[in-house]
């Protein structure tokens, strides 16, 4: 049996995504956005980021697949289901729920950049530097967290836990979904 403990509860997650939200708010300046998630894992993220927002927005997703149901990055990246909108001449935010080695993410926003966009930024709610394979950098990230393995709030193991309401770490060994992997660490997270 696994075992969750609570890493980010509700209420943190609402003030982090707040904070984002204002941030976004902000640098946009009444901008009409054009929001694009990251399937699948950001999709709870990106429904509680939007209705912050104030400025026009249009929500568009793809679908990406890095990991497939295995826990380690393949460091393949496929696109499974591409934008529905055109996003050249537009301000495009890439919401995501996390970033981890950075692969997903780098080679997206390569891809993305080179549809020229007027601008082209990066929301992550987690990010796990610890962890980076490449060079890449969010515009706007809610928590950096230790190198744990989390679900809840979108984030899944095996598929399981996304409609969690807060974001968990899987404190047990079990098939598919380790345990975190620096314990000595634990507790550290930062807004
Ligand atoms: C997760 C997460 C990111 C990616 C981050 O997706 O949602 O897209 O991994 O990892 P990286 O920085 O090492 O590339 P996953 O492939 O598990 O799919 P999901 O969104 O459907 O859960």
């Amino acid at each position: 049996m696994e075992k969750l403990e609570v890493l980010i509860t509700e209420e943190q997650l609402r003030s982090g995504v707040g904070e984002l939200a204002e941030r976004i708010n902000r640098d946009y300046n009444g901008e009409e956005l054009l929001v694009v998630g990251i399937l699948r894992g950001a999709f709870v993220f990106l429904a509680d980021l939007v209705r912050r927002l104030t400025m026009p927005v249009v929500i568009d997703f793809v679908a990406v697949s890095s990991y497939g149901d295995d826990t380690q990055s393949s460091g393949v990246v496929r696109i499974l289901k591409d934008l529905d909108e055109s996003i050249a001449g537009r301000h495009v935010l890439l919401v995501e729920d996390i970033i981890d080695t950075g692969l997903t993410l780098k080679y997206l926003y390569e891809n993305l950049k080179a549809r020229h966009p007027a601008s082209l930024k990066v929301c992550t709610l987690l990010d796990k530097p610890s962890r980076r394979l490449v060079d890449f950098n969010p515009d706007y990230a809610g928590f950096t967290i230790p190198d744990y393995f989390v679900v809840g709030y979108g984030l899944d193991c095996g598929q399981r836990y996304r409609n969690l309401p807060m974001v968990c770490v899987i404190r047990q060994e079990q098939e598919g979904c380790p345990p975190s992997q620096d314990e000595s660490s634990r507790g550290e997270v930062h807004e």
